[in-house]
């Protein structure tokens, strides 16, 4: 069923199903340190019991101010969900099948569900397709995040965020509903073996996408922080527009005076940024470091830990960096399975800021505006290269000014099929 890399992928699960993942990142902070309003990040209730009970009753203030700045997107007053019971979810997913099974993260598996247009479960193959994450109901480990997604994404709608559809909540039975994502994650696309290389076209366009999601999230007065950007979390429509999911671990921002929220360590290992590492001290910044490590993997086509690849080149940003800085060195470091095919002054100008992004200071880092601007116009000097250059494949035309380079990178290709060492683990 499905493509390898839509996410279909039996071999993506197989062994490796883990309610908390090893090599956990343990909080630097003493446990639960909190100032300024790190905890109390919560959104307004949805009207459920288990947001009074939880104690999550927080404001919405602020919380709106993004929609102005950008139009296509929206905060909704109340998350507009539906209320799934436990049956009607496993009709949907064939009782959870195996073979229905898209991913699997942390915290459990994302099957494939069909439901009508009323959300009721219907035979498989009819209907719509809906993606159903069931968290492994062993421990409720994982109860504050799914509480963060339906507060969060319940409420956020652009498009550049995964749709929040509905949730379940029976006994120990906590599972989410999304609208499905039929090119699944971009670490597959990216990692997984089997699936052919994206194209730097491609990879930009994603870039963009998931650029514009986050710079959403950081437009409002009280900014969202998202805390958890990897590829692993940009998943794709059947179109490439990337959307990012799981909001589990996001934060509203600080507010006032504060620069930064306090927080326990949690996130994902290569990805978060140093000072959160170091010191708890979460930034809205803090994701435009992840995202600077995402646009690496992309430039590279390497993960962002691999210990896989040679002693000292454990770490994709501490060895790579160099390579970023340095106009002759960079042709070493794209990812060779473009085979040339990309435009070197973009790579140049995306390469810069990559490493803008990956600055230790957050304060030297670009907003996610100014990112998303200069992606635009990264983009831009394609068009405008293609419309006085005429016509042919657009693969022609960026070999022609690539750098000379392309299999003579000096490391080993250490890509790997799957996910089990040297995946970036998640904080729990
Ligand atoms: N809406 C969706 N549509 C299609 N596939 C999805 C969807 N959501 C998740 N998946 C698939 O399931 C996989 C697992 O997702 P999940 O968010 O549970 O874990 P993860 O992001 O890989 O890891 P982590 O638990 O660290 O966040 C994804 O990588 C993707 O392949
Ligand atoms: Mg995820």
């Amino acid at each position: 069923m499905g493509n390898v890399c839509g996410g279909s992928g039996k071999n993506h699960v197989s062994g490796d199903f883990r309610p908390s993942s090893p090599g956990t990142m343990t909080s630097k902070t003493s446990s639960s340190v909190t100032t300024s309003n790190s905890t109390t990040g919560k959104l307004s209730s949805v009207g459920s019991s288990f947001m009074a009970s939880s104690g999550s009753g927080g404001t919405s203030s602020g919380f709106d101010e993004g929609v102005g700045v950008y139009p296509e997107g929206q905060i909704l007053e109340a998350p507009n969900l539906k209320t799934f019971t436990f049956i009607e979810l496993r009709t949907a997913t064939k009782n959870f099948r195996p073979d229905s099974v898209l991913g699997e993260g942390g915290f459990g598996r994302v099957y494939k569900g069909w439901v009508d247009e009323k959300m009721n479960p219907v035979k498989s193959g009819t209907g719509m397709v809906v993606a159903v994450k069931k968290l492994n109901s062993e421990s409720m480990q994982g109860y504050e995040e799914w509480q963060s997604e339906i507060n969060f994404l319940g409420r956020l709608s652009h498009p550049n965020l995964v749709k929040l559809l509905g949730y379940c909540w029976e006994d120990r039975e906590l599972l989410l509903v999304y609208e499905f994502m039929a090119k699944g994650s971009l670490e597959n696309h990216l990692f997984k073996k089997g699936c052919p290389p994206l194209t730097w076209e491609l990879r930009l366009k994603i870039a963009i996408g998931a650029a514009r999601g986050l710079a959403f999230l950081h437009a409002s007065e009280k900014q969202v922080i998202y805390r958890d950007f990897k590829a692993s979390n940009i998943l794709l429509d059947a179109n490439y527009n990337a959307k990012l999911s799981d909001f589990g671990l996001a934060r509203l921002g600080p507010t006032g005076s504060n620069s930064h929220i306090t927080t326990r360590v949690m996130g994902t290992y290569g990805y978060a940024a140093p000072e959160y590492v170091a010191t708890g001290h979460l930034y809205v910044k803090s994701d435009v470091y992840g995202f600077g490590v995402v646009m690496l993997e992309m430039l590279s086509g390497q993960r962002a830990l691999d210990p896989n690849r040679p002693n000292g080149q454990l770490s994709l940003v501490d060895w790579a960096k160099p390579y970023l800085a340095d106009r002759r060195k960079l042709a070493r470091l794209m990812d060779a399975r473009f085979e040339g095919q990309y435009n070197s002054k973009q790579a140049l100008q995306a390469a810069q800021l990559t490493l803008n992004c990956l600055a230790g200071e957050p304060r030297s880092r670009p907003s996610m505006k100014e990112v998303l601007e200069k992606l635009e116009q990264i983009e831009s000097m394609k068009s405008r290269a293609r419309d006085t250059r005429g016509s042919g494949s657009s693969r022609d035309r960026s070999h022609g000014r690539t750098t000379a380079h392309q299999r003579s990178s000096p490391r080993p290709d250490a890509r790997r099929g799957s996910r089990t060492n040297g995946h970036a683990t998640k904080a729990r």
